[in-house]
């Protein structure tokens, strides 16, 4: 019997299959196990999949950490903690503090006659589209304190290693740069959407990532380090931000809908000079049945109104949503299951990029046409943010019979890293099989799911001293939720 199919939703079997997808996904050093590459299709080329990626690996580790198996966990957060930028080799390297996108093992035959194992690291330098990877070191972070929460082991943060690590990354990720917000100002194709699809400048999914990594290193860093200060203002400023200036709601539709325009001075209504036209009709239709979510993006004269499910998952389990607004997002998710959940996943963005704008914003990618892969496409790695979200938003039940009805379709469809068509019922065209992250997230969500009392090390609870802070700096506006 398979450790994680003491989770009712989950049957015996599947959960086996599921097991051996991750299992036989691990990617050695010599003997030991430092990761997981991101699948094992042996009829597609295999690319970069043949690869652990970083943000892939958050959701292996979920499983691994949900039946006490930490050595993997630990291998990966160190081996990761020791790659560096700068043996890229490249006369600009990336910058100290970026992570890698992806990392492989390559053999090296030395001249001498001794071989050994050395790893390539992918910064964004071999990536399709050459994106950098933004999203990685904040998953980093995420999944160091998790293992430290599951595992009990307070003192692998101490590793001189895994500390440096932790200090470049804060030290760049806090860095001023052309910047008005304390949003991070991100390039297109920088995280689990990684090729271009208009999501670019200050994108949702990132922030709220930017958030949970901040909550989780203010909880690694020492007492009396330096970096705790500006880590806490920081997440003040960035919780207020996020919280208020990208919720959309019924009250905030008709806040916008008046909005008057061309501001100019300290106090305005409408900082963004956004034009209330440009709020397209179905948003308004969405938003008056009820519920709410955050908004994918928000600049000058430009608010994106997609939902990306990622951020607005993370923002849940990462108490950066208030009580209200994650009661709020999951009525939103039960009002239209049928648009954001299948009998797969869930939808990555929605609705799609079509026409016109599917051809500018992403140069008329063949791989991202309306419907498919994260143009609207339905994705099962979402099960587990989905299950950590609602174990936190009290919605336990609805999630479980989710769960439930997906997972003998994927065992049956063999794993498949997405799946196309308004309702997520079609194989993806160009989808992996036997991905590892769709076959770690039933894992991870279903031992969520089963033991409602077993910790989640990727979730956070209340804290009263940011809490009251993020009150502070946040002014009286009507309509506010929670
Ligand atoms: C694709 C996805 C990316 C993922 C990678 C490996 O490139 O867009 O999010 O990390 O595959 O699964």
């Amino acid at each position: 019997m398979s450790h994680w199919s003491r989770a009712a939703c989950l049957d015996d079997e599947i959960a086996s299959q599921a097991e051996k997808v991750l299992r036989d996904a691990s990617l050695r050093r010599g003997n030991e196990v430092i990761g997981t590459i991101a699948a094992r299709d042996a009829i597609e080329d295999p690319l970069n999949y043949d690869e652990c990626f970083v943000r892939d690996f958050a959701v292996s580790a979920a499983a691994f950490l949900a039946v006490d198996e930490f050595d993997v966990v630990r291998s990966f957060l160190r081996t990761v903690a020791a790659l560096r930028p700068s043996e890229v080799g490249s006369a600009t390297p990336p910058a100290d503090g970026l992570m890698p996108a992806s990392f492989a093992v390559a053999r090296h035959d030395g001249a001498d006659g001794s071989d050994d194992d050395r790893l390539v690291a992918d910064y964004g330098q071999r990536a399709i589209g050459r994106v950098a990877p933004v999203d990685s070191a904040l998953w980093w972070i995420l999944i160091v304190r998790a293992y430290v929460r599951a595992s009990g082991d307070a003192e692998f943060v101490r590793d001189e290693v895994v500390q440096a690590a932790l200090e470049r990354v804060l030290a760049f990720y806090l860095r001023e740069q052309f910047e008005m917000l304390p949003s991070l100002l991100v390039p297109d194709g920088s995280s689990m959407i990684d090729r271009r699809m208009g999501v670019y400048g200050h994108p949702f999914d990132v922030q709220a990532l930017f958030f949970v990594g901040l909550r989780a290193a203010s909880e690694l860093l020492g007492e009396d380090d330096p970096l705790r200060e500006r880590v806490f203002e920081r997440l003040v400023a960035l919780g207020r931000h996020l919280r208020d200036d990208y919720w959309l709601d019924r009250a905030r539709i008709e806040t916008i809908r008046r909005y008057p325009v061309e501001e100019f001075g300290e106090a305005q209504r409408n900082p963004w000079n956004l034009h209330p036209d440009a709020i397209p009709v179905w948003t308004m239709a969405w938003l008056a049945e009820g519920g709410g979510y955050f908004a994918g993006n928000l600049g000058p004269a430009r608010l994106d109104v997609r939902f990306f499910a990622l951020g607005n998952l993370l923002a849940v389990s990462g108490g950066l949503a208030t009580p209200a607004q994650a009661t709020a997002l999951f009525e939103l998710i039960g009002v239209h299951e049928r648009d954001l959940l299948g009998d797969t996943g869930m939808k990555l963005t929605y609705p799609p990029l079509e026409g016109r704008d599917w051809y500018t914003l992403t140069g008329s990618d063949q791989k991202n046409v309306p419907w498919s892969y994260h143009n609207g496409g339905t994705w099962p790695m979402l099960l587990w943010p989905l299950a950590s979200a609602a174990r936190r938003a009290g919605c336990h039940a609805f999630v479980e019979s989710i769960v439930e009805r997906s997972a003998p379709r994927l065992a049956r469809d063999e794993w498949p890293e997405y799946y196309d068509g308004p309702y997520g019922g079609l194989i993806g065209r160009r989808a992996r099989l036997r991905q590892t992250w769709t076959a770690a997230a039933m894992l991870a969500a279903a031992a969520l799911l089963g033991d409602p009392d077993d910790p989640d090390p990727f979730a956070f609870e209340h804290d009263d001293e940011l809490e009251a802070a993020i009150a502070a700096a946040t002014p009286d506006r009507v309509g506010r939720v929670g």
